[in-house]
């Protein structure tokens, strides 16, 4: 069955994702924040600027979320976390630019094996305000052995950061969409990816919850994935769902160590 996208245009999209907060400020200031966020997404500058404007003038933090929040993909995610692969030690987990979500600590609350829960982002604004709130809210993990950390990190040098086979769990909600809806982003969400599947374990795995239609985000992670005499990738999709018109994927990435002949 040949699945179905809604038809929005990438500009209107964005307005509707971004739209809830946005619309705080005035029109001029949100049609040039908006403009600046199509074009540049993957720079940090963009994103301090965003992660400021959308969370300063509120008395209360709230999380932001892009596309939705962690319980429109707990069942993608929460079977994958078994203690069975791991029995000695906590389970990696990565949440890659993690922004201001909930995603990161939801799975560190709900997950019943120990986990440690890394959330990185290139903008030091969102992590800041996450490590701020995390801390006054007090966030209790289910298993007392896991934890969280906040961390800015552009995750085009991941592999600086993490050693090759060390991650069990990589979870990229909108980060690889911005960047290859960046002008100048497509290089770096190959580099991502490519990175991502060196530091995930065999038996890890990295999803993509993206609003891309399949037919183009299939093919482009197959061929992203692919470095000579050294790892690819098997690649699935699930959907998981239809909100406010758009449809969302799971993009399910395994690495695939490919034996140089
Ligand atoms: C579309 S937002 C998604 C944020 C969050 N995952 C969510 O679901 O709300 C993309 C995020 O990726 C971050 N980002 C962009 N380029 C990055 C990079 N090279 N390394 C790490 N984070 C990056 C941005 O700062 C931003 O927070």
């Amino acid at each position: 069955m040949r699945l179905k996208q809604a038809k929005m245009s990438p500009f209107t999209k964005l307005l509707t994702l971004t739209g809830r907060r946005l619309f705080v400020g005035s029109v001029r200031h949100h049609s040039s924040l908006t403009a600046e966020l199509i074009e540049n997404m993957d720079r940090k500058s963009t994103w301090d600027r965003f992660y400021t404007e959308t969370c300063s003038g509120t008395p209360t933090f709230k999380n932001f979320e892009w596309f939705f929040g962690f319980s429109s993909v707990r069942d993608f995610i929460m079977p994958l976390l078994q203690a069975g692969s791991r029995p000695d030690s906590s389970l990696q987990v990565l949440d890659l630019g993690c922004g201001t979500s909930a995603l990161g600590p939801s799975i560190y609350r709900e997950s019943a094996v120990p986990i440690r829960v890394t959330c990185a982002d290139l903008s030091p604004v969102a992590v800041r305000l996450m490590r701020e709130h995390v801390r006054a809210e007090a966030v209790r993990p289910r298993n007392p052995s896991s934890h969280i950390e906040f961390v800015e990190l552009d995750c085009t040098q991941l592999d600086k950061h993490r050693g090759a086979d060390s991650l069990d769990l990589i979870v990229d909600k909108g980060t690889t969409d911005a960047l290859l809806r960046s002008k100048e982003g497509q290089g770096k969400a190959a580099l991502v990816l490519r990175q991502c599947l060196r530091v995930l374990r065999r038996s890890g795995s990295l999803l993509q919850f993206s609003d891309e239609d399949p037919d183009v985000r299939l093919v482009w992670l197959e061929t992203a994935a692919q470095e000579q005499g050294g790892t690819a990738a098997d690649v699935g999709v699930q959907e998981v769902g239809v909100l406010r018109g758009v449809c969302y994927y799971c993009y399910h990435v395994t690495p695939k160590h490919v034996v140089k002949s």
